[in-house]
């Protein structure tokens, strides 16, 4: 498990091999275990593998264009509760922490705050009381992601107070 937090790097170029059925099925089942506020677990997932489906999801997401190029996207869509958007975040990570165990690339697409949210909605047919949280796109990595530079420990870490 730690392995699988330190080395996921968000993948934004993937190989034309499809997810397995088997795997996007683990992926998802791995969502649906993510804590939630009050256990309310308001999430839906709607998994994309359908070319032109992709096609236009990748021309509507301007902060992810590279959907076009996936051969799958997760929408992760939550009821409008109190705490909806912790809620789709943290089965947003489970999403990436999965992929990364089964050997798969991915990367968090943004969904909250951002002008498309309603057309990502109305394609995939969401209900009026589900909001979208977030997008992840995955497949097989084409080349090893470069690692982005990162806060070091001694950067973040305070003991008992800020100090
Ligand atoms: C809330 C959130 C929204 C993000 N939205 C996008 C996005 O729209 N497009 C994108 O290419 N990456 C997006 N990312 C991925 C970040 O750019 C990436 O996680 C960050 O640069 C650190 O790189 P790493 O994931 O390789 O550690 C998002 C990440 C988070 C947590």
């Amino acid at each position: 498990m730690l392995e699988v937090i330190k080395n996921r790097r968000s993948v934004r170029s993937y190989k034309e091999s499809p997810v397995e059925e088997e795997k996007i099925k683990e992926i998802i089942d791995c969502a649906r275990l993510a804590p939630s506020a009050r256990n309310v677990q308001p999430w839906k997932f709607v998994a994309v593998t359908r070319r032109e489906r992709l096609q236009e999801l990748g021309e509507i997401l301007d902060t992810g264009p590279f959907v076009t190029g996936a051969p799958l996207c997760i929408a992760v869509f939550c009821e409008d509760t109190k705490y909806f958007l912790e809620d789709g975040c943290s089965a947003t990570m489970n999403i990436l922490l999965a992929a990364e165990a089964l050997g798969l690339g991915a990367c968090w697409i943004a969904g909250d705050k951002k002008p498309y949210q309603e057309q990502v909605s109305r394609l995939l047919k969401a209900p009026e009381n589900y909001r979208l949280v977030s997008l992840i796109s995955l497949g097989y990595p084409r080349e090893e992601a470069p690692g982005k530079a990162k806060k070091g420990l001694e950067e973040v870490f305070y003991r008992e107070e800020f100090s």
